[in-house]
This record gives structure tokens, sequence and C-alpha cells, in this order.
């Protein structure tokens, strides 16, 4: 099938949409943006404006690597990373450079749905795997594995956007064993392996990336502002040296030179390490908020797993609910989610729905809440 779904813009300021994946303008950090930005300036030499190193800048690739050794509790260095203009592109860079049209790529079933889109750009042939409760089935993998060879599989490790699950630690390391043993590269979209709420999942997959031909994407969107583009791409040598070798960072440099020398300030006055912290906080009150108002509200007739990390709450309802169509009327009932259709690579989960309780704070989450409830109470008049 054909992803046509397209990017859930924040819209009527009236409507409480839990469709977007976005930060609330109150965790945008500005005054913090403004130091790191005035730090790097005050100091900043005209090479700083020049064509960065293909790699990324080294001194911005150390701080990284220090707050990621920290975040991750294990050794990262800065040769291991490639500085990137967030996950998408990252995405859309590995597509460039691992894959050929009329690949196939292996995805969560369901996935981030954004992801269908590039994955289809590059004219990839889309092979979903059920999740169970580890993440990625992997004896479901290992079953398609004995009739597909693909060049990409896609996961989200920690947090799964939409489903928010995790997968353990031994389906982790066997899933860089697999890579080996099928000579396939995974692509792992570790954008929520910071944002836990209680304790942290397994080690990010990054921390294999010895064992595996892994390539772990990681960005600031989700730890500190959408609008910075930038992340990075952690890997081993013999990976790192095929990225290397595009033609595109061999003309342009660095994908985001100037944004990473800011953030090097950022990381070494520990701005970033603090802020991370002070997300972790909030987000996990209003996990509370969502999960006490949709028991509330939804109790009879959804099942959902309280998340422990990321920015979504997957509810299921029995079948025979669309979501799909009820989404359609969301609008007048001033709320919003995203039908659970958009995040199944074969159009099927019409029963689920995502919401995401990043874009409102904990009066808008009870109140959206509500609504949403309203719109399933009058779903039999629609
Ligand atoms: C799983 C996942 N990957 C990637 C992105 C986008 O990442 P970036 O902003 O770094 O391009 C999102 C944003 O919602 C996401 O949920």
């Amino acid at each position: 099938m054909s992803h046509k779904v397209t990017f859930d813009v924040v819209g009527d300021p009236d409507i409480i949409n839990f469709g977007i994946g976005q930060p609330s303008a109150d965790l945008l950090p500005v005054d913090l943006m403004r130091t790191a930005a005035d730090g790097f300036l005050e100091k900043a030499s005209p090479q700083d404006l020049n064509y960065g190193e293909r790699q990324g800048d080294p001194l911005f690739r150390s701080a990284l690597a220090g707050f990621l050794s920290s975040e991750y509790r294990a050794p990262i260095s800065a040769d291991a990373l490639f500085v990137t203009a967030g996950n998408s592109q990252a995405l859309d860079f590995v597509c460039s450079v691992f894959t050929r049209p009329g690949d196939t790529v292996i995805v969560e079933e369901p996935s981030y749905f954004l992801a269908f889109r590039i994955f289809e750009d590059h004219g990839l042939n889309i092979v979903p795997v059920p999740l169970d409760e580890n993440g990625m089935s992997i004896e479901a993998l290992e079953n398609v594995l004995t009739r597909t060879k693909p060049a990409l599989l896609y996961t989200i490790p920690s947090f799964q956007n939409p489903c928010g699950r995790s997968m353990s630690t031994e389906c982790r390391q066997r899933l860089a064993e697999l890579s080996r043993a099928h000579d396939f590269i995974v692509a792992a979209d570790e954008v929520y392996q910071m944002l836990w709420y209680g304790s942290p999942p397994p080690p990010a997959l990054g921390t294999l990336a010895d064992q595996g031909n892994i390539l772990s994407l990681g960005s600031f969107s989700k730890i500190l502002a959408p609008g910075l583009r930038l992340g990075w791409i952690q890997t081993a040598p013999p990976l790192m040296e095929r990225l290397l070798g595009s033609g595109v960072i061999n003309s342009g440099g660095s994908f985001n030179q100037f944004t990473s020398l800011v953030m090097r300030e950022a990381l070494e006055q520990g701005l970033q390490a603090a802020f991370v912290e002070q997300l972790r906080e909030t987000y996990a009150r209003r996990v509370e908020v969502m999960d006490e108002s949709l028991q509330a509200h939804f109790g009879d007739r959804a099942r959902w797993h309280k998340p422990r990390g990321g920015y979504f709450f997957w509810l299921e309802f029995d079948e025979g609910i669309d979501t799909t169509a009820l989404r359609a009327s969301a609008d007048r009932f001033q709320t919003g989610f995203q039908p659970g259709q958009n995040s199944s690579s074969r159009g099927a989960l019409k029963n689920c729905l995502r919401l995401s309780f990043a874009n409102y704070g904990e009066d808008d989450i009870r109140e959206g809440v509500a609504r949403l409830a309203r719109l399933f109470e009058h779903s039999g008049t629609l």
C-alpha cells in the first residue's frame, strides 16, 4: 500500500490533538539555546563557519560521546559517531548508502508511520514483523528470514512509536547476531532511549555496535528541540567507512556543522544533561495524568499498557471499532489522535489509536481525554 499520511502539524489552537508527536511550547528551551549560542559565538573563529569534517566536528563528537557514555552507562567513543541532521535525514541517508530500489526493508508492525514514506521514496519493499511483549518478535523475524533477504531492518528498540514497548536485552543481542548471520543492516531508531520514566530501558542497541551490523540513530529532537535538526549515527568502523564514502558529504561536509558547534557548548556546560533530567520528570507526570484520565473514561472499552518512556499511549479497542473513520469527526469534538491504521505498513490495526502526551500540559491532557470520550460516546450517531 502507499503511505500518503502526512506530518501532523499544529493547527487550530482550540483543538487538543493528541496526534501531534512534538514537545509543547513550554518545553522548548530558548534560554538554554541562547546561553549555548552566546558561549559559542564569544569564542568562535572564522574557520567555524567553514565546511565541517565529513564525520562531524571532532570536539562536538567528543562532547557528545561523553554525554552518551553517561546516559547509556557504557563507553561510546567520538570515533564511533557521525553527525546527522536528525533521525529522519539519517534514515534517508542510510537508505541511500545501503539500499537500492527493489530491496527489502523489514519493519515492526506497527511502526513509526512517517518512516514508511522514507522507505517508499527509496523504492523499498516493506515487510512487517509483529511485535510481542519484548518488542519485535525475534521468532517471527527468524521465520521471515527463511524466505526473505532484507537489505535493511528498521527497529525502534526502546519505547517504540507507537506501542511504547521495549526490546529485551536478549532480543537485542539476538538481533545483532542475526544481522551478521543474514548480512543485513539494522537501523535502530533510538530517539526515545533517554526518555524513561522510572527506570531506564535495556542498553541502547548502539552499545552492541561491535557485535552486529548496527547503525544506532540518535537525535536531539526529543531531548532538546526538533528545530535544531541535529542528530548522530553511532556505529563501528566498517559501516562508518561506508557512510564516509557517500558523495553528498564529500561535497558538503558535515550535515549540520554550525548547530553542532552550538550544541557542543550545551553539552560541555551540562545544559543538555540537566534538561533531559527535567523532561523525564515532566513527562512522567503527564503519563500519570493521561493514564488516570483514560482509566476514568476508557477503562471499560479500551486496553493499553501505561508507557514507561517515550511519547505515546497505544489504545486497542474491540474489532469493529474503526478509528480511521472516527478521526474524520474528531475536529467537531475539538480532539485528535493518530488512527492505528497509519502505523500499520499493511493498512491494518483500524481498532487501535495512538495518543501523544508530549504536546500538552496536564490540564489539557485531562480535558482532551474527556473530549475524546465524548467523540467515542457519539460514535454511534456520527
Ligand atoms: C521513531 C521516530 N523516529 C524519528 C522521528 C523524527 O526524528 P527527527 O526529528 O530526529 O528527524 C520521530 C519523531 O516523531 C520518531 O517518533
